[in-house]
């Protein structure tokens, strides 16, 4: 079993999808470790989207996780950041696949309605990023 970083990103959360988005993380088998509703500002979401800075996305993304709420969770499962990479679909929801999470509620590359984390070793700083070790069953 092993962690990874999840979030309902703000345009998923403003719309009404939370609910819909964490049914289908159960039903594919990860546990909910930890979960929080968190509104970033916007230093905080330059913090967590750090490796990205310098690129040419990084103002408009930072300023869109800053925007709403979003919530923030750590699953686990077997194969946790592969599985929830592929439940969630490509970055851009144009690209998804069919029955991915992008695809469904994503709207473009930039609001795209979820995150996860891209490898184990990421996992870890972006879950430390928002939780403490008391906060996670
Ligand atoms: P995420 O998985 O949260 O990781 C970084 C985010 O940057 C990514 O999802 C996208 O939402 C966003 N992103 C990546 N490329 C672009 C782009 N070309 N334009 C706008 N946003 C982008």
């Amino acid at each position: 079993m092993n962690l990874t970083l999840g979030i309902i990103k703000p345009d998923a959360v403003s719309k009404g999808a939370t609910g819909k988005i964490i049914d289908r993380i159960l039903s594919e088998g990860f546990k909910i470790r930890a979960m929080k509703l968190v509104h970033l500002t916007k230093k905080q979401a330059e913090g967590f989207y750090k490796v990205h800075a310098g690129k040419g996305f990084f103002e408009e993304l930072t300023t869109f996780m800053s925007s709403a709420p979003c919530v923030v969770m750590v699953l686990e499962r077997e194969d946790a950041v592969k599985k929830w990479r592929e439940v969630m679909g490509a970055t851009n929801p144009a690209d998804a696949e069919e029955g991915t999470l992008r695809r469904e509620f994503g709207s473009s590359i930039g609001e795209n309605a979820v995150h996860g984390s891209d490898s184990e070793e990421n996992a870890k700083i972006e879950i430390a990023y928002f939780f403490n070790q008391l906060e996670i069953l």
